[in-house]
């Protein structure tokens, strides 16, 4: 039962802070700047031997692992990415036995990512699970793995799940980084910053109350578009996803870098967009950007934080603290669960279960 909540999601976002706590915890090495995850059931030579990961996943266990190779990528070194793992066994692909691939699954049961877990088995190569479901089909079928420790979720949209994952991929990330390049030092101050992250999640949520009325105005709009760069470009697909599934807008992501090379045909006062702008190396790219939208009379809403300045445009600005740059992603995707929350709820939608969707795919 949602219980005095008025829906599941909304109990789901909110559990987020203690939800949060518990993929952490036992995980963390704060002496030697690491993580440990038993799971996973590779020793530090097999760690070392890899020299790519794959990560497959569906929907916004997809979005999340975009997250996860970058944070793989900028940590460890290794490259890394995220393919949409309905699509990955229908080209054939090449399996490597250097490379680690990874299957994302809240449920464990998404046959498309299973499927994809067989394809990499099959053909001889390791797959480990970052599953949240104890014992479901993924977890069985993969070599070893993480799991979420989310608790049982039901709202169709994804949200303490998702954020267990992104967790799940920076102790991979770290304990990948500590066998190789990264740092003490820097290791120390990932696991700090893993630390700090639940008290933080839940400052963001406390601000719940602010995003109301910019979700209300948002959900007026027939189409938005959600954008940012680089570390921010998966935080805008998973801010699109979660919108158009509970609130039935289309809402489309796009690198804000490619703004002027397509979609920015489309701004006009109709036509809000919802920009990713943390401060980091691109923030001034991205305000500038924001000014092109503005020039169009193009309404904004900016997830930023409180030191980036915006210059003189009209835009709603909603601000999240900073943590560490790799782990800020997670903390600019909260208000996006809430708006799209606030939107559906301003529309009368069925949050849970929204039209046409189900909780998890398990035919093809
Ligand atoms: C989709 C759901 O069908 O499956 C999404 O609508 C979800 O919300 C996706 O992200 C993947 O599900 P799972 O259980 O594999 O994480």
């Amino acid at each position: 039962e949602a219980g005095e909540h008025e829906s599941f999601m909304r109990k789901e976002i909110l559990e987020q802070p203690t939800t949060a706590q518990a993929v952490l915890r036992g995980r963390l090495d704060e002496r030697f700047g690491t993580a440990h995850l038993g799971g996973l059931d590779m020793d530090a030579r097999d760690l070392r031997a890899v020299r790519r990961v794959k990560i497959l996943g569906c929907g916004s266990a997809y979005y999340v692992g975009q997250m996860g190779a970058a944070l793989i990528e900028e940590l460890a070194r290794i490259p890394a990415d995220a393919e949409a793992a309905s699509e990955f066994r229908y080209r054939d692909p090449v399996i490597e036995p250097d490379t680690l691939y990874v299957a994302v699954s809240q449920s464990g049961e998404t046959i498309d990512t299973l499927l994809a877990v067989q394809e990499v088995r099959r053909k001889g190569g390791r797959c480990v699970g970052l599953v949240n479901v104890v014992g479901s089909a993924i977890a069985r079928e993969c070599d070893g793995g993480i799991y979420l420790h989310a608790g049982p979720e039901v709202a169709v949209a994804s949200t303490k799940a998702l954020t267990n994952m992104f967790l799940g991929f920076a102790l991979l990330a770290l304990q990948l980084g500590r066998v190789r390049d990264l740092s003490i030092a820097d290791g120390k101050r990932l696991v700090a910053g893993l630390e700090r992250l639940p008290a933080q999640i839940e400052e963001v949520l406390a601000g719940e109350a602010d995003l109301v009325e910019v979700a209300k105005e948002l959900a007026q709009a027939r189409s938005l578009f959600f954008i940012g760069r680089v570390r921010g470009f998966p935080v805008a697909r998973e801010g699109a996803q979660k919108f158009k599934e509970i609130s039935y807008r289309h809402a489309e992501a796009y690198q804000t870098s490619e703004l002027k090379h397509g979609p920015l045909a489309l701004i006009d006062p109709e036509v809000p967009t919802v920009a990713v702008v943390p401060l980091d190396e691109l923030t001034d790219r991205n305000v500038g950007a924001l000014h092109e939208i503005d020039a169009r009379q193009g309404p904004l809403v900016v997830i930023t934080h409180d030191e980036v300045d915006l210059g003189e445009i009209g835009a709603r600005r909603v601000v999240v603290p900073r943590n560490e740059p790799e782990l800020d992603p997670i903390l600019l995707t909260i208000p996006l669960q809430l708006l799209a929350y606030h939107a559906a709820q301003h529309l009368g939608h069925d949050i849970d279960k929204p039209r046409n969707l189900a909780k998890s795919v398990t035919v093809e």
